[in-house]
């Protein structure tokens, strides 16, 4: 399942609010098409916002009326920014925004030529996140024992990235292998990606997908019904794994009943040069936590918090999957990963 794509000027990609009930595709003509798409999180996930992010820049190139180079220039500039105005916290918007500014500042061709090679550029962070997946899928699934039951949290799979998934990647790759795996999803309060997205994906593949509420983690760690847990990450900083809101207490209740805490991931979410009290994590609009859908679910007048992330500190992370191969404990400040389990 490919989650976006360039059609000659066209951004076609997965309206993820109408999931599961309705697969409605999108067509985005232009930047603040795609803005306007991240922002409501009909896009989502750290990987795909970094190729929409790309494909707005893509766009805004494509359709530009620019005569002169330093005119499109600007143009992207201001496109980047309003790419950069839209969430916050996962990484890969930035980095895949900050690689095709440095590269497009750096060009020195025509404005025609330097259009073309911002699209391209675009096309090639698309691909290269769908081989990066492939990578951690075959990297992590040496982690996998036939017969496993896996834990994730919110959706790391295909429709959180261009294709195939970080954390799914893995559970994908494993069950390729003629792994059994099993996959206990928690429901990821308030937008529920859990419920509507990695329980349409698993179930889509046939790999056989239990829902939990997120209340339920420590019951079923508790009943030793979880072999691993394998999450995505928006951000990997030097002290910590930031993601989805409730992966922080996934991580401890791991910790304290021994199951292994996996992050899989593209190096495209590494930002090692900060650490976590320097990353700003998104508050959405309470609500979403006093309603669900379109009814209320607390009386009126009470109000909620709603961060979107929490900080996981690396001391609960048995290992980190990239497209490299595994980086455990200690691996990460030099960033060299090993391609075999490591006990
Ligand atoms: O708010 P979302 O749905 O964009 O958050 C997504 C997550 O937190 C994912 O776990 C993360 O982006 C990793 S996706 C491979």
């Amino acid at each position: 399942m490919r989650t976006i794509e360039w059609h000659n000027g066209t951004v076609k990609t997965i309206n993820q609010l109408k999931l599961p009930y309705k697969t409605e595709f999108l067509e985005l003509k232009t930047c603040n098409e795609v803005a306007e798409a991240i922002k409501t999180m009909k896009i989502r996930g750290a990987p795909l916002l970094g190729a929409a992010a790309a494909y707005a820049l893509a766009l805004t190139a494509y359709h530009s009326k620019a005569k002169r180079r330093e005119e499109l220039i600007r143009e992207l500039e201001e496109a980047a920014e309003t790419i950069k105005n839209t969430r916050p916290t996962a990484v890969n918007l930035f980095w895949a925004i900050d690689r095709i500014m440095n590269k497009a500042r750096a060009f020195h061709g025509s404005v025609t030529d330097l259009a073309f090679f911002v699209v391209d550029e675009a096309e090639k962070i698309a691909e290269e996140d769908a081989n990066a997946n492939r990578s951690i899928g075959k990297h992590g699934a040496s982690l996998i024992n036939d017969g496993d039951t896996v834990l994730t949290h919110c959706n790391a799979g295909a429709l959180a990235t261009v294709e195939y998934g970080t954390a799914l990647g893995v559970i994908r790759a494993a069950a390729e292998q003629g792994k059994k795996v099993r996959v206990i999803a928690t429901e990821t309060r308030p937008k529920l990606q859990g419920a509507r997205l990695t329980a349409y994906e698993l179930k889509r593949d046939g790999i056989p997908v239990t829902l939990i509420c997120d209340t339920m983690v420590g019951y079923v760690m508790y009943k030793r019904m979880i072999d691993k847990v394998i999450v995505g990450a928006d951000r990997i900083v030097r002290d910590a794994v930031i993601n989805k809101i409730g992966t922080y207490q996934i991580a401890v209740l791991a910790k304290e009943h021994g199951v292994p805490f996996y992050v899989a991931t593209p190096k495209s979410t590494f930002d090692l040069t900060r650490k976590s009290a320097e990353v700003i994590i998104e508050e959405r609009s309470p609500e979403e936590v006093t309603y669900i859908g379109a009814e209320r679910i607390a009386p009126k007048g009470v109000t909620a918090l709603n961060p979107a992330f929490d900080v996981t500190p690396l001391k609960y992370v048995s290992a980190v999957i990239c497209e490299e191969g595994i980086l455990y404990k200690g691996d990460l400040s030099t960033l060299k990963p090993k391609t075999a389990e490591r006990k």
